[in-house]
């Protein structure tokens, strides 16, 4: 005997049954609705089919259920828990089958109409977002089902509703067929986590619209025409326009670009309904093998942003949604692939008004598919295809009316398939307008961009020159990255050397960051949860970390880089010609929002500072400007001038004075600390005296440094590795991290081989290596005074058979009391060799604390570049040459072992490292290694630090 449930559709590969066709999104018109926002009865079951549907009926008793917020995640308020996978799916891939196990939540509202809720007409009920499969009831009528994650769904509803007491019951099941076409690396978050709306459809109301707004670059016109599934007028009062529906109208008009946003006020009036418009005029074209815009070729400085907050997941509020696009405008951020789905139309709203590209994508990933061969991959049976379809209209109809959005995306990671094939032919036939873009179709039979994950520069390059054959349609097409500089951790390392690429080659049209925003949970005991801790039998870890912001969304130095690489504005100059020569990047605006500043320093002192008259230049024109004469009385030392172009008004996305670019242009060098070495060393009661220092006779350890105590002084080449030196399973190419362990370099030993006292000198000579293996360092610490200073010359010398560079070398010590450093050099960041763009030199000031960076999984992080001197702990430092400044209440140790940041509880000891040379960062967590020329070779090293005793940075004076 066969039993059969209520609840096949669940596993049905169809769309669903019951909801409207979709249609254009807005979210006012003077038709009333009625929000069902808010706390919602709920109740949890194991199994899809645990209860029967008697809570939909009216009169039904859900007083002794819990309260769950709508929009959100069950998983998140407490019942049940999140998992995180990256592409494996977390239950047996059997399609369209899914587990027993499938958690339900049964979601109860009640409400009333408001008063004055018109009494005819008819009414839908909108779902935004619901994972993964939802069914639902009105007043006890089976309504029907759904699935489609994060596309819109509405429901005729008129007939239905009463005045009062109307019962509103949906059934969310974590796991559908639906879940098979929704395999994102993110957690897996069931809920009602977007709106749902109660909308009143007045007779002779908008159904659907199709606003078509083109721009003729040729002639500075835009064509408007606007289609209505229900007849009407369409106005642009600012434009004269008053027009019918379905009558294309030319008026001279200023176009919409992500840089010059103009969007135009409408009406869209039918008999029984007025819907406001927001019109960009803007044309989007394939020319020349160039995406362009307005007849001009865009370069995207994009992110893939996901919906994340810390403690709502994808249930987002507008205010977060607002702060990301400040956010991202505020870095120089010009373009967002929703990855990987139509995010909360709300979001793209704001793209048109503040400008940004977007590439808008389909919710649709099958990458667990890839585990076995692509064998039985949804996009490529037909059975599915409808289901396909279903998503690219319900995406495409939703979106269509946004300037902002100027390509379509069928997916991510999905392989090939028919699928994909019916809905590129189905999304052109219905939007001629835009773009087309999937990147996982290597001969890009479907798309008109040639677009790349994770391209090594070498490739990017090959692919700039036209060097990179392979199909004809693909080598006609401009490449974009529509993922690249994985930005998990420190890093990602090499933005600057793609963005030189970028700009190099116009078949390069740019790139989009992975990701956006660290995806990490709030948790009261781990800082913020990742993969694994929430118990998950399968699961990726902290690699669902990898954004440029903290997950709340504080700018991590990557973001920071990533503003500095890609400003608008290029400022490069000559100190001795006194010119800065200054680029406007821009594809559409010219400077004149930009207002001019200099800044003439010394030792990283403002002697100076006055504003600079710079021409409005052209998108693409660069001019040579005089700087002013170097100010009289400027006092000797390194100096240089910092030029700043800000924003002269406040615009919508910041304040007048923010920072759009910078450069800075040297006048004249550093000059080297010089110690002669006057003073002897003076042996006595088991220690030694050289100047203001005091050794252990027995090992030659420094002691004291001008009564300062020092701990364990000693050469150090460890840092806790980070997500880039781990790289990712399926590199491969060498990745260090694995490397360094398994050479022992977080276990060396220093043998004392002698210590000497000369004349001029305290000289000890060691061997740093680690046990098992015959690779060490053969390292010489050289200690010279002149009374008052103390300079140490640490010599360096590999020994045995190195293959792979060093993580760092420098030395460690620890310093007693150590609250507030001080320092010359670059900051105010963090900066490594392959993530320094952003390093402005200067003098900087910071508690030790803040001197962290808090990467979510605790790695290498913190490091100042180009430290010329630094005052800490009572001891001033200079550098021979500049050097790294790490300082950190834990030891690196401490930090290598640490899984969240609150496994890093500070100690009394401050540990300061100073580095002669890190290893670079790249970006292998899942994209290429440092470039070799940011590799710490294991070679021969000298390098310097003078040390003298201050009293002006101890704990009480600061
Ligand atoms: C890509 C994928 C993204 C993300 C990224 C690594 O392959 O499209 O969703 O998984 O790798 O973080």
């Amino acid at each position: 005997m066969s039993v059969t449930t209520t609840t096949e559709y669940v596993e049905d590969v169809s769309p669903g049954s019951g909801a409207l066709p979709p249609r254009a999104w807005y979210a006012s018109s003077d038709a009333p609705s009625l929000s069902l926002n808010g706390t919602w009865r709920f109740r949890l079951s194991d199994t899809a089919d645990a209860e029967d549907d008697s809570f939909a009926a009216p009169g039904y008793d859900a007083g002794g259920w819990p309260e769950v917020s709508v929009p959100g995640h069950w998983v998140l308020q407490g019942h049940g828990s999140p998992i995180y996978t990256n592409h494996l799916y977390p239950f047996p891939v059997d399609p369209p089958r899914v587990p027993t196990e499938n958690p339900t939540g049964d979601h109860l509202r009640v409400f009333d109409l408001p008063d004055g809720w018109p009494a005819d007409g008819g009414a839908v009920l909108r779902f935004d977002g619901v994972e993964s499969c939802a069914r639902v009831w009105l007043n006890g009528t089976d309504l029907g089902e759904f699935k489609g994650s994060r596309l819109p769904h509405e429901f005729a509803v008129g007939h239905l509703l009463e005045p009062a007491g109307n019962v509103l019951a949906v059934r969310v099941h974590q796991w559908s067929a639906g879940s098979y076409l929704e395999d994102q690396d993110q957690w897996w978050l069931p809920g009602i986590f977007r709106d749902v709306t109660l909308l009143h459809r007045p007779a002779g109301c908008v159904l659907d619209f199709f606003v078509h707004a083109s721009y003729d670059h040729t002639t500075g016109a835009g064509t408007l025409r606007v289609d209505s599934d229900t007849d009407g007028r369409v106005s642009v009062p600012e434009l004269g326009i008053d027009v019918p529906t379905g009558e294309p109208v030319t008026v001279p008009v200023q176009p919409w670009s992500a840089e010059t946003p103009r969007l135009y006020e409408g009406v869209l009036a039918t008999e029984g309904e007025r819907v406001p418009l927001r019109i960009g005029f803007r044309t989007v074209e394939l020319s020349d093998g160039l995406i362009k815009v307005n007849g001009t070729a865009v370069l995207f400085k994009g992110v893939n942003r996901h919906e994340w907050h810390p403690e709502r997941g994808r249930a987002l509020d507008l205010a977060t949604m607002r702060e990301d696009v400040l956010l991202m405008k505020r870095h120089n951020i010009n373009a967002v692939r929703t990855s990987h789905y139509p995010p909360h139309p709300a979001f793209l709203d704001l793209c048109d008004e503040f400008g940004l590209w977007v590439i808008d994508e389909c919710d649709l990933e099958t990458h667990g598919f890839t585990e076995q061969g692509w064998r039985d991959n949804p996009v490529d049976d037909d059975r599915w295809t409808p289901a396909l379809l279903d998503r690219a209209a319900r995406m495409v109809e939703r979106d269509k009316n946004h300037p902002s959005v100027v390509m379509w995306s069928l997916g991510n990671e999905a392989g090939t398939g028919r699928g994909l094939t019916a809905m590129a032919e189905w999304i052109r036939d219905r939007d001629a307008s835009r773009l087309l873009h999937y990147e996982g179709d290597a001969d890009c039979r479907d798309t008109d961009v040639y677009s790349r994950m994770y391209a090594s520069h070498a490739e990017v390059e090959r692919i700039g020159r036209g060097l990179d054959g392979g199909p004809r349609r693909r080598r006609e097409l401009p490449l974009i990255l529509c993922e690249y500089a994985h930005a998990m951790g420190n890093g990602p390392g090499g933005l600057a050397d793609y963005q030189r690429l970028f700009r190099s080659y116009d078949r390069l049209q740019g790139g989009f960051v992975w990701e956006w925003i660290d995806h990490g949970i709030a948790h009261p005991g781990l800082g913020y949860a990742y993969g694994g801790d929430f118990g998950e039998e399968l699961h990726d870890g902290n690699f669902v970390c990898d954004g440029l912001l903290f997950p709340d969304r504080r700018p991590s130095p990557g973001l920071i880089e990533y503003k500095k690489v890609i400003e608008p504005v290029t400022l490069t100059g000559d100190g001795r010609a006194g010119t800065v020569r200054i680029t406007n990047g821009y594809d559409f605006a010219d400077l004149s929002e930009l207002a001019f500043s200099w800044s003439y320093e010394v030792e990283g002192e403002p002697v100076q500072e006055g504003t600079l008259s710079v021409p409005a230049l052209a998108p693409g024109e660069s001019a040579e400007v005089k700087l002013p004469a170097v100010p009289a009385g400027a006092p000797a030392g390194e100096a240089l001038w910092t030029v700043r172009a800000r924003l002269a008004a406040g615009t919508a996305w910041a304040p007048a004075g923010h920072v759009v670019a910078w450069g800075q242009v040297p006048v004249t060098e550093r000059r080297v600390p010089s110690v002669a070495a006057t003073a002897r060393p003076v042996p006595g009661d088991g220690m030694i005296t050289l100047g203001p220092a005091t050794f252990d006779a027995r090992t030659g350890a420094v002691r004291t440094i001008g009564g300062v105590p020092v701990t364990e002084l000693r050469l150090d080449v460890w840092r806790a590795t980070t997500d880039n030196d781990d790289g990712a399973a399926w590199q491969s190419d060498p990745r260090y991290g694995p490397l360094w362990r398994k050479l022992g370099l977080h276990r060396m030993r220093h043998r004392l081989d002698a210590v000497a006292a000369g004349e001029d000198a305290l000289t000890v000579r060691t061997r740093v290596a680690p046990a098992a293996r015959e690779t060490g360092l053969a390292t010489v610490y050289r200690w010279t005074s002149d009374g008052d200073r103390l300079r140490l010359t640490v010599s360096t010398a590999p020994d045995g058979d190195w293959t792979v560079p060093l993580p760092r070398l420098g030395i460690r010590f620890g310093l007693r009391a150590a609250d507030r450093v001080r320092w010359y050099g670059g900051g105010p960041g963090e900066a490594y060799p392959d993530t320094r763009a952003a390093a402005l030199t200067g003098r900087w000031e910071a508690a030790v604390d803040d001197l962290q960076t808090p990467y979510v999984r605790p790695q290498e992080n913190g490091a100042r570049i180009d430290v010329r001197w630094a005052e800490l702990g009572g001891l001033r430092i200079e550098g021979d040459p500049a050097f790294f400044l790490t300082a950190r209440r834990w030891t690196t140790e401490q930090l290598d072992a640490a899984a969240h940041r609150t496994d890093l509880v500070p100690g009394d000891t401050v540990w300061v490292n100073l580095d002669h040379g890190q290893h670079g960062i790249g970006s292998q967590s899942c994209g290429p290694a440092p470039l070799p020329r940011y590799h710490l070779r294991a070679q021969p090293a000298k390098f310097s630090f003078v040390f003298s005793a201050i009293d002006s940075v101890s704990p009480t004076t600061l």
